[in-house]
């Protein structure tokens, strides 16, 4: 079996560690039918990030980014969890993670039972206009989106931005401390299916290995920092995620 004495030593690790936490991205949400931003078939090659999801061009022209979701996000509503998401949600109930720190906006961790998690990127079920501050549901706003491009808010604004931090925009505060706090207390986490090229986000781990945590990436393909790393899977959350699950059940 491929990765067998890796998957031995994550066991291992699982068992014995205090405090463990995932650090997530788009590659979880793969094996749901989400596309991830990067890579192969990645949404990026099909849109320009700076056209479609940065603050500035919203604010000129919120088309750019309704046009956008109304291709991408429409696919947020019919989405289940993937076996990646499923494991991490069993891994809390079994008691053995502490969180979940995730770049995603789609939800689906809570969707897979993870009670903590904590979005550095905010999260595209909440809508709200920027001009009279009324909040929307994503099926509110989806609705309004059959009748016109951009969608509008009852007040006539037509600056209806999703809760979700784009480029150019800070991150949420609060989120970011708390995660950063995780990071420096935690003695392992896993990393699972991010490129690891958009900070602060990808500065999480980072802060974790210089305060001596462990530290476990499950990607399909190589990043930038993967020296850091003290176990790789270059493969899918889903080949590893379940098993390793399972097998630490077995154990408890
Ligand atoms: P990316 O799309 O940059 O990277 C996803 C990674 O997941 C890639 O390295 C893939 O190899 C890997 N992958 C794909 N399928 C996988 C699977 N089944 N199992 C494991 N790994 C898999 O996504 P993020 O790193 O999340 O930000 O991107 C970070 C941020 O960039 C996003 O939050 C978003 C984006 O622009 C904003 O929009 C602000």
């Amino acid at each position: 079996m491929v990765y067998q004495q890796e998957m031995k030593r994550l066991v291992e690790l699982i068992t014995s560690s205090n405090t463990i936490v995932a650090f997530t991205g788009a590659g979880i949400s793969a094996e749901s039918g989400i596309p991830t931003f990067r890579g192969k078939g990645g949404v990026w090659e099909k849109y320009d990030p700076e056209k479609v999801a940065s603050i500035w061009s919203f604010l000129e022209n919120p088309a750019n980014y309704w046009e956008f979701a109304r291709d991408f996000e429409a696919r947020f509503f019919n989405v289940e969890p993937s076996p990646g998401h499923l494991a991490l949600g069993e891994l809390e109930k079994i008691g053995r993670l502490e969180a979940v720190i995730t770049q995603n906006v789609d939800g689906l961790h809570q969707k897979a039972g993870n009670t903590r998690v904590i979005e550095l990127h905010g999260n595209t079920a909440v809508i709200r206009c920027l001009d009279c501050g009324k909040e929307y549901t994503r099926e509110d706003v989806f609705e309004r989106l059959e009748i016109e491009l951009p969608p509008r808010c009852d007040c006539g604004g037509n600056k209806l931005k999703p809760d979700a931090v784009f480029f150019g925009e800070p991150l949420p505060e609060k989120p970011l401390s708390e995660a950063m706090d995780l990071a420096r207390k935690s003695d392992l986490m896993l990393v699972v299916g991010t490129s690891l090229v958009v900070y602060p986000a990808a500065e999480i781990p980072l802060i974790a290995r210089s305060h001596g945590c462990h530290l476990v990436l499950i990607n399909l393909e190589q990043t930038p920092v993967d020296d850091i790393f003290d176990i790789k899977f270059y493969t899918r959350a889903s080949e590893v995620l379940p098993s390793v699950v399972e097998e630490v059940r077995g154990i408890l």
